[in-house]
């Protein structure tokens, strides 16, 4: 079911100084900032050969990565995606097993104009997992 790691997501709470990090700590290449207002977050891209990493930022008063910041200030990976075929077979599939599906179940326009899930991270290892359908 599950395809290539499309993003490994890191929240932060100061997303220039991550940046930095990124670019000239570890040599990596960044895109520019961009703010999603309807996702909450500012994103900066880390373009890596095989995957990306996305440095969040919170953006706005009800950002969905405020908690989790306020329970690791000093940031943390948040969540990881894996891109997958068909999303719906995959969700129908993973309710079918029991694993618990955030929001309404239904598909969400995620930040790159994609269909996406999120799943409970008590059901998957204790982290968050977004199913991006490509
Ligand atoms: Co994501």
């Amino acid at each position: 079911m599950l395809g290539r790691v499309n993003h490994i997501a890191i929240a932060v709470p100061d997303l220039a100084a991550a940046t930095a990090t990124y670019r000239d700590t570890l040599g990596a290449r960044v895109s520019q900032a961009q703010a999603l207002p309807e996702h909450g977050v500012t994103v900066v891209f880390v373009e890596l050969s095989n995957t990306k990493v996305e440095l969040l930022e919170p953006l706005g008063a009800d950002s969905p990565i405020a908690a989790f910041l306020e329970k690791n200030p000093s940031g943390g990976m948040h969540h990881i995606c894996y891109e997958v075929a068909d999303i719906i077979a995959a969700r129908d599939r993973l309710q079918a097993s029991g694993a618990r599906v955030l929001g309404d179940g239904e598909p969400k326009t995620g930040a790159h104009g994609k269909p996406v899930l999120f799943l409970h991270p008590k059901d998957f290892c204790g982290t968050l997992v977004e199913l991006e359908q490509v």
